[in-house]
């Protein structure tokens, strides 16, 4: 039941064992009191009722320690907060991390970039957050680590994780359709083989046979397969199968159109995504991937397109 998988993880357990103890321990004794005072007070012995004008001593007992139980939750519950949300050591290894709908992207250093979060052990790792378009919620159960990042409010947190393994981690705010597909995991690495990993930066360079496969691999890393499909189903955008080169009505300002997919229309469908919207599907939902996104991987994302006959 309790975790010593990070740092953060036995304040958290004992503020939760406090706060559960305190629950129980009102919980069994005012149940025993009530059937105490049933048999006790049970109608055959004819109980007689008397008027009690007020009690300073009890009056101030049921103040005083219910105050005491509550600061102290206070006090256990905030010193287990703190240390995630503090300044991280000088030393803390930075790792930017980016929420959208719906996937996390972890970003190293160096400039690697991957899906699952890699970290090694016994090292401070702070997390710089942000979130693209609506509240995702990072959440490492193992850890105890919880953290909402809100648009526009970059967040920090830090941590160390203390052995090598392989934990769950997930976003724990609803964002909307396609939540459920931002389940990752971290891989917690011993700091040899996480240095391996790290200077390994071949796995980072697009190292595809074609431009196609080149292009697939970038849909991946921005997760525009948690919304487009490949094979012609219908999820949030349009699918990409057989869609180069098709007539299609879109509204554009409100009105109708309609327009030939080609090379333009994709692109400019990356970075407008609202401009001009497929008809039958919903404006809104898709950011604008100007900022992230390079002129080289438009191109290559337009070459898989258009190999999904
Ligand atoms: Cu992001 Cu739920």
């Amino acid at each position: 039941m309790f975790s010593n998988l990070s740092n953060i993880a036995e304040g958290v357990d004992n503020a939760f064992l406090i706060i559960l103890s305190i629950i129980f321990f009102f919980l069994i004794g005012l149940t025993v009191l009530l059937v105490v005072f049933i048999f006790r007070y049970r109608e055959s012995k004819n109980p007689k009722a008397t008027q009690i004008e007020g009690n300073n001593t009890l009056e101030l007992l049921w103040t005083i320690i219910p105050l005491i139980l509550v600061l102290g939750m206070f006090y256990f519950g905030w010193t287990s907060w703190k240390p995630l949300n503090s300044d991280p050591p000088k030393d803390a290894m930075v790792i930017k991390v980016t929420a959208r709908m719906w996937n996390w992207s972890f970003e190293y250093e160096n400039g690697k970039h991957t899906d699952t979060l890699y970290i090694p052990a016994g090292k401070p790792v702070a997390l710089d957050m942000k979130a693209l378009d609506v509240i995702h919620s990072l959440y490492i159960p193992a850890f105890r680590i919880k953290q909402d990042i809100i648009p526009g409010t970059p967040r920090k947190a830090w941590f160390i994780a203390n052995s090598p393994g392989s934990y769950d981690l997930f976003c724990a705010e609803y964002c909307g359709l396609q939540h459920s597909y931002m389940l990752t995991s971290v891989e917690v690495k011993t700091s040899k083989e996480f240095d391996a990993w790290y200077i390994d930066t071949t796995q980072t360079v697009v190292v595809a046979a074609s431009p196609q496969l080149a292009g697939k691999q970038i849909v991946q890393k921005y997760g525009c397969n948690a919304c487009h499909s490949t094979d012609g189903t219908k999820i949030v955008g349009p699918s990409y199968k057989g869609i180069f080169g098709e007539e299609i009505t879109v509204i554009t300002g409100g009105k109708e159109r309609i327009i030939t997919v080609d090379e333009e229309y994709i692109r400019h469908s990356i970075l407008e995504p609202d401009a001009d919207v497929v008809k039958g599907y919903n404006k809104g939902l898709m950011i604008t991937y100007r900022d992230q996104i390079t002129e080289e991987e438009i191109n290559l994302i337009i070459e898989y397109i258009k190999s999904l006959k």
